[in-house]
């Protein structure tokens, strides 16, 4: 298992670009499932739960190529509907085969995602949506079994926001006979970009991006080319390391637009942010103010930046109030920031972070994706070297993290264990 070793103390400077966004690529791979011939993906991140859906995807019987950011899949000759425990254990998301699967080949046999470290994280809103659709469901001997001759359009409400969920069902809905209204459904930007690729592919799709979409569904679909959105948590990361270091780091190859609660939170505490385009220009400000930060679904303030933003909160002037609403245990990196000094009091769903004059460099141990970018930001401002082990999982989500920070003035390296 490699780790990560950082030097603290380096200002960030420079121009670093942004990838694709695995949380838009993830659905966007398993749509490929919904018909025959080969679909084409550019600006696709190389990313370790990239490799793993593309892996499930080849073990139905799709074929896969691909090469650096392009990917092809045609998925003409679908030979099984098993995702099995031992790939799906790796990678949640596997999860969003489970709809293509059914609404392609009328079934599916899933193994059903496990917790993970920042939460429960049921399915019980994908499976209620597809039995409204028609589908029958069986849960047995760790696997989720459907089936359904041909998915009926249904009225779906999801009675909570779910992301995977709401992608999910999209893709389900889009090839079933009738009309389907989700309601209650994610506005994620990543939910939008599947939207797209269904449309391109001749679904009927509207109101995605708000919180009802209304489906039309169709009897095929085709295949399509697609670009990636970029990662607006990647680039999120990024403009935290440029606040916290007393940096002026441009970004390019990014979507500001999805960046609005980010952008807004920074420049509470302080930071000056500059939109020219697909380039965001943050440099930090004189201090860090300390800033009260409420996680909610988009287009609120992402739960997928809580962890970074704490980071930034730990080495601001004075306190503020992280509340956590989405995950039920996502203060897991609170921990270990306190082994680097910070000070941080958890109370349920809400941390109190005081200000501290400085962190302190030291051994940590990384234990989700989000979490283990906090620590590499930590390490980016402690005095002297902080290790942060495991970093398998900051591979799942992050493209060479470490050459990028490297580009823009980290000291930082990976050290083969
Ligand atoms: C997606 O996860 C993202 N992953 C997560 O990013 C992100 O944190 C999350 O959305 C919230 O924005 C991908 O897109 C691959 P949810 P997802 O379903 O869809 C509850 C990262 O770091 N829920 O929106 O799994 C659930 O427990 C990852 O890149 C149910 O109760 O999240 C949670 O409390 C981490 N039943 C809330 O809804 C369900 O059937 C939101 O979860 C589904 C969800």
């Amino acid at each position: 298992m490699d780790k990560i070793v950082v030097e603290g103390g380096n200002c960030l400077t420079g121009t670093v670009a942004i990838s694709g966004a695995k949380n838009a690529a993830l659905p966007i791979l398993a749509s490929a499932l919904l018909t025959d011939g080969m679909c084409t993906f550019t600006n696709v991140p190389d990313l370790q739960d990239i490799r793993s859906i593309l892996l499930l995807l080849e073990s139905l019987g799709a074929t896969v190529t691909s090469d650096a950011h392009t990917v092809a899949i045609d998925a003409t000759n679908l030979a099984a509907s098993e995702a099995p425990y031992d790939l799906v254990r790796k990678m949640r998301a596997s999860i969003l085969v489970l709809c293509p699967l059914v609404a392609r080949l009328g079934h599916a046999r899933v193994s059903l995602p496990g917790g993970c470290a920042i939460g429960a994280r049921p399915i019980n809103l994908h499976l209620k949506g597809l039995e409204r659709l028609g589908a029958t469901i069986d849960i047995r001997h760790g696997y989720v079994e459907a089936r359904a001759r041909r998915l009926k359009g249904a009225d779906i409400y999801f009675d909570t926001v779910t992301v995977t969920g709401t992608e999910n069902i999209m893709m389900a809905a889009a090839l079933a006979d009738g009309v389907s209204v989700l309601r209650n459904a994610a506005r994620e930007p990543e939910v939008v970009a599947l939207a797209d690729v269904l449309v391109k592919m001749g679904a009927s799709i509207q109101g995605a991006g708000t919180a009802v979409i209304t489906i039309n569904g169709v009897k095929e679909l085709r295949p399509t080319q697609t670009e990636i959105i970029p990662d607006r948590i990647e680039a999120g990361t990024f403009m935290v390391a440029a606040a916290l270091t007393g940096g002026d780091v441009t970004l390019t190859h990014c979507q500001p637009a999805h960046l609005s609660a980010v952008c807004d939170k920074l420049q509470q505490t302080g930071a000056n942010v500059e939109i020219q385009g697909t380039s965001l220009r943050i440099t930090a400000g004189q201090a860090i103010g300390s800033v009260d930060v409420r996680t909610q679904t988009y287009p609120g303030f992402p739960t997928d930046m809580q962890a970074q933003f704490m980071v930034l909160m730990s080495c601001a002037e004075g306190q503020s109030i992280i509340k956590e609403t989405i995950f039920e245990n996502r203060f897991i990196h609170v921990s270990e920031l306190r082994r680097l000094g910070a000070d941080i009091t958890v109370s349920g769903d809400t941390a109190v972070v005081r200000g501290v004059k400085s962190l302190f460099g030291a051994p940590v141990m990384a234990s989700d994706l989000r979490a283990s970018a906090s620590l590499v930001l930590a390490g980016l401002v402690a005095e002297g070297v902080t290790e942060i082990n495991r970093v398998y999982h900051i591979d799942r989500g992050y493209e060479q993290i470490e050459d990028k920070m490297r580009q823009i003035g980290a000291s930082i390296w990976r050290e083969k264990m």
